[in-house]
């Protein structure tokens, strides 16, 4: 297991929530706070990176994680680089672990990482220089540990009391990072109830998720639900399609409309970590409507990345 904090409390990586303590989330959320101006404005720009390297790697596509990580490094005045999978040498034959390595050579201080191989932040990580940082932008189906602070800190944001919230995560949470990183961080903050709603194929294994409640039909599963993290179906992470239904048999069964939103709470918020495929898991209507925090869950982005990139820095090694 890597450890993710320097012996001085610094934070040095960020692969899973999984190991964070309560107090560690909450001081995340709380620095990231610091970065929010009202709903128009980012707080001025911080030299907290300034003469410090940040590489993006991203192996899968990304438009919020991947642009929101650029803004947030920026504003904290690093100098950025970015690299696309297949615009790399990779495709010529270069291992991972030397892409890093020639980066590493050209002194970049954080890689910021995404990828569709379950493993490969925590093995880069591992390989890294001693004052270098990684942070996990996205493994897999198994971790997004930025996404699932953004989502906690709209949810803290809209609703402070989470140990007396109800979240109803639906869709396909089977194939979802951003359902195991939400619901990592939900159980550090001691959520009062955790659904997990979807059809049978799309739910996750029995033994994951410890202490959620399933339900294979929508209706019951949205009751007087606080909260609703609406997922797509994600087709390219499946290895065969037997049982997954079709599109529109699937809004016709799961996806959120005006109508069925009734069941929940009058003041539900509906989240989406995007991108969204609408009239396929969630209607113009919701996405667009009065319950839908969507946008402001964007605009956190940036500020929770700031705030993980600030508390990198401080541990970084040498003079920038
Ligand atoms: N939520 C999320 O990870 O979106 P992107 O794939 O656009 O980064």
């Amino acid at each position: 297991m890597i450890e993710q904090f320097n012996r001085d409390g610094t934070l040095r990586h960020l692969i899973t929530l999984a190991h964070l303590n309560r107090t560690q989330l909450n001081a995340l959320l709380d620095h990231a706070e610091t970065y929010l101006v009202g709903h128009a404005h980012y707080a001025p720009r911080e030299p907290r990176l300034l003469g410090r390297t940040v590489a993006l790697l991203f192996f899968e596509p990304s438009t919020r994680t991947r642009v929101s990580f650029h803004l947030a490094a920026t504003r904290l005045s690093a100098d950025v680089v970015t690299l696309d999978g297949d615009a790399s040498s990779r495709v010529k034959g270069e291992t991972l672990l030397d892409t890093v390595r020639t980066l590493e050579a050209m002194h970049t201080d954080v890689f910021v990482v995404r990828t569709a191989e379950a493993g490969i932040p925590a093995l880069l990580a591992g390989h890294i220089g001693r004052g270098k940082a990684l942070i996990n932008a996205g493994e897999a189906h198994c971790e997004h540990p930025t996404q699932g602070l953004l989502d906690v800190l709209t949810i803290r944001q809209h609703k402070p009391d989470i140990r007396n919230l109800c979240v109803a995560i639906v869709g396909d949470i089977r194939h979802s990072r951003v359902a195991r990183s939400a619901a990592q961080a939900l159980g550090i903050l001691e959520v009062g109830e955790l659904r997990l709603v979807g059809p049978e194929p799309l739910l996750p294994d029995t033994n994951e998720f410890d202490g959620a409640v399933r339900y294979a039909e929508l209706e019951p599963g949205l009751r007087d639900a606080d909260v609703i993290m609406a997922l797509r179906i994600q087709r390219e992470r499946m290895q065969k399609e037997a049982g997954i239904p079709s599109n529109d048999a699937y809004f016709k069964r799961f996806g959120l409309t005006a109508e069925r939103l009734k069941a929940a709470r009058s003041d539900v918020i509906v989240m989406h970590p995007g991108p969204i495929n609408r009239e396929v898991e969630i209607s113009s209507a919701v996405a667009d409507g009065p319950h839908s925090v969507i946008g402001r869950q964007v605009t956190n982005g940036v500020a929770v990345r700031m705030a993980v990139l600030a508390r990198i820095a401080e541990g970084l090694s040498g003079t920038p």
